[in-house]
């Protein structure tokens, strides 16, 4: 089984979440080295985007839009993810990331789609009837991904949740409406937007969707491990799985997935390796983010990486008042280390 999506053609159908605040470069990047097909943007703020190019906004806020768009080489095939609620907006958005012809862009590398995020469930999002709020609007979603699809030549993929709350979940409706608008996949969080990320996800969400519609479907909540996603492909029969926090300090779980796809067995690194792989997660922050702003944004992924290792909790501890990514690292060395003695 392989997806076909614009120019990309994915293999297993192993793709990495987008995720604000996480998915950056080089959580990226790391996460392509350990096997992610498909990668996407944190999401990235349509109306922003557009505003940026109209000098609506001030200088110091174009460095903080239009770089969440950038692509480099080696994360093709990538999407960029908007986010919004008018259609105008959202086609001018996506024809402006199609063009790379915009300010504050620094991408010589186009998307390989425009994805529309009908997902996120932060109030401040959703009080202005953006991310999962569209959902409880199918004929504004079938507006939104219409515009979108006429304004570029991209494939436009929406990401929805299984629907606001649980007396409306309609999840199979709305991939009904965007394929019919012209998207090209469909990915769903197989949760409702009541549901936030309380554990336990609706496999017959995804099913139902499968069902549904002819594009490709992706499932997504809760893989975090090989045999989940096992589980998710079987008994929905989606095309591939998008993966979030499984790959929270845990990036090789792509190639553990793959591997298992193959029937073969991958091993998790161990420690050392483990612990040099945070090291150069840390040192990507801090060449990409600036030491004080990617020092300070790397702890999290730092205490992700040591969950669950002998010690874990007094090196989290003085990973969040390191002071230095010396620190870190020496906080990563010694406790590779002491597991190994
Ligand atoms: C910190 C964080 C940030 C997220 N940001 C986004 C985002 O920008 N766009 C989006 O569509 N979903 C976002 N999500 C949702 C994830 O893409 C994914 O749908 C969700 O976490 C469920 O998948 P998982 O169980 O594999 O984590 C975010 C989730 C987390 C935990």
């Amino acid at each position: 089984m392989s997806i076909k999506i614009g120019t990309a053609d994915l293999r297993h159908g192993l793709f990495l979440a987008p995720m604000a605040g996480v998915s950056d470069r080089t959580f990226r990047l790391l996460c392509r080295e350990w096997g992610a097909e498909y990668l996407v943007s944190e999401m990235v703020s349509a109306k922003a985007l557009c505003y940026e190019q109209k000098g609506k906004r001030k200088e110091s806020a174009t460095l903080g839009t239009a770089p969440l768009a950038a692509i480099t080489e080696g994360e093709a095939p990538m999407a960029v993810q908007i986010f919004g609620r008018e259609p105008s907006f959202m086609a001018e958005a996506a024809r402006l990331l199609q063009s790379g012809e915009y300010r504050g862009c620094t991408s010589a590398v186009p998307p390989v789609a425009i994805d529309i995020n009908m997902g996120c469930p932060v109030r401040k999002v959703t009080g202005n009837g953006e991310g999962s709020a569209l959902m409880k609007n199918p004929k504004l979603i079938g507006q939104i991904v219409s515009e979108v699809v006429r304004a570029t030549s991209l494939p436009v993929t929406v990401k929805i949740r299984a629907g606001w709350d649980a007396s409306s979940v309609n999840a199979p409706e709305v991939a009904k409406i965007a394929e019919q608008a012209g998207a090209s996949l469909v990915c769903v969080h197989a949760r409702t937007r009541e549901q936030l990320y309380a554990p336990g996800i609706d496999l017959g969400v995804i099913e139902a969707v499968k069902r549904a519609v002819g594009i490709p479907v992706i499932g997504n909540g809760d893989v975090n491990s090989a045999e989940s996603a096992i589980r998710m492909m079987r008994e929905t029969g989606c095309d591939g799985v998008m993966i979030g926090r499984g790959a929270m300090g845990n990036p090789w779980i792509f190639r553990q997935i793959a591997a298992a796809l193959e029937g073969n067995s991958y091993e998790a690194p161990a420690l050392p390796e483990r612990m040099e792989t945070a090291k150069r997660h840390l040192d990507g922050m801090i060449a990409h983010k600036g030491a004080r702003v990617g020092l300070a944004e790397a702890k999290k992924h730092m205490a992700w990486y040591v969950a669950g290792v002998h010690g874990a909790a007094a090196a989290r501890s003085a990973i969040m008042n390191a002071q230095s990514a010396e620190e870190i690292r020496t906080i990563l060395s010694d406790l590779a280390q002491r597991n190994e003695g």
